[in-house]
């Protein structure tokens, strides 16, 4: 069962409509940065709402290839393309009855988005060569950490595709901003880790506790999981965590480190006799697995268009690359 710890008000607001709306049919938009909680609250409308005995079936919009993406949600028929041996159904169809969460939607490319506004509007997916469509009672759930409204703005996103996804809009407040919120969670999730791993912690200094408060959380509760796990395992037993267990400064700092020497010249700089491209396709792997495979991340660290990442990716796998 979904549990969202929070103590902040807006929170609290937000997940009493989304219980209110769990009961309608309604697409519901979340947005909110990364790490904010979008898909535990996308599970909480889902199992909240009387469809929780039904299929929940989630597909990140950013983590599958665009040509992938069509035909894992629509489905296709034997014969459709090269490869289609057997047919196969659509996520659409494997969530009949139930909820399909499309995270990151707005990774999505326009073609597709024409398609997903057909099945919103008909109630039907058409699979990849099939004849006929399949009539599909799904309930949709869309996440994004951009504003779709200012995607639409950029001609990225279809404004009619918008309107429809965002009957309800649930917009998660970032952690900074939610006063209590992180001292509740870092006592949590510290306990929780602690005991996970057999260790007793007896709590966190008052001077950690400041450290943590005042900390920027870009990462969000994500972020804050991952110093309290390590704090949970560094802290000395039956001890208390100390700010200096916390290693927030040092963490990014090492991040960026990390960054750089994951780009060091004698990996993806120029030598003699290398061309432009083969550079550029050195910084983009080391990009991809530094931030391990997703792609969202990489492209934006990188300061290019996912679907900019997606196309040279593309243009890898033809050269017989498996990314
Ligand atoms: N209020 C909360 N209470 C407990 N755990 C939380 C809360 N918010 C987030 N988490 C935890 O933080 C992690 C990130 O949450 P989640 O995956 O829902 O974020 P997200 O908004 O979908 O992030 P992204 O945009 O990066 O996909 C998960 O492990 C989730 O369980
Ligand atoms: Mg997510």
């Amino acid at each position: 069962m979904t549990e969202i710890i929070t103590n902040d008000r807006r929170m609290r607001e937000i997940i009493q409509l989304a219980r209110t709306v769990a009961q309608s049919r309604a697409t519901v938009l979340i947005q909110g940065e990364s790490g904010t909680g979008k898909e535990l609250m996308a599970s909480l409308i889902h199992e909240s709402s009387a469809r929780a005995q039904k299929p929940f079936v989630a597909i990140n919009c950013a983590a599958i290839p665009e040509n992938l993406l069509e035909s894992e949600l629509f489905g296709y028929e034997r014969g459709a393309f090269t490869g289609a041996v057997n047919s196969k159904a659509g996520k659409f169809e494997f969530a009949n009855g139930g909820t399909i969460l499309l995270d990151e939607i707005s990774e999505m490319d326009l073609r597709l988005q024409a398609k997903l506004l057909r099945v919103i509007q008909e109630g039907e997916v058409d699979r990849l060569g099939g004849r006929k469509p399949v009539t599909v009672d799904v309930r949709i759930l869309a996440t994004t950490n951009r504003n779709l409204a200012d995607c639409v703005r950029e001609g990225t996103f279809r404004e009619d595709l918008f309107y429809r996804l965002n009957v309800v809009n649930l917009t998660l407040p970032p952690l900074r901003e939610r006063t209590g919120d992180v001292s509740l969670l870092a006592n949590r999730l510290v306990r929780q880790f602690a005991d996970k791993n057999g260790r007793s912690i007896l709590g966190i200094s008052p001077e950690a506790l400041a450290l943590l408060e005042s900390h920027g959380w870009a990462g969000n509760v994500r972020e804050l999981e991952n110093v309290m796990e390590r704090a949970a395992l560094t802290t000395p037993q039956g001890g208390m965590v100390q700010a200096a267990e916390l290693k927030i400064e040092r963490q990014i700092r090492g991040l960026a480190d990390e960054t750089q020497r994951a780009a060091t010249p004698d990996l993806s700089g120029w030598s003699p006799g290398r061309t432009l491209d083969q550079i550029e396709k050195n910084v983009i792997l080391d990009a991809l697995k530094y931030h391990q495979g997703n792609r969202t991340h990489t492209a934006k660290s990188l300061g290019i268009s996912i679907r900019t990442l997606r196309n040279k990716l593309a243009d890898y796998r033809r050269d017989g690359l498996e990314v």
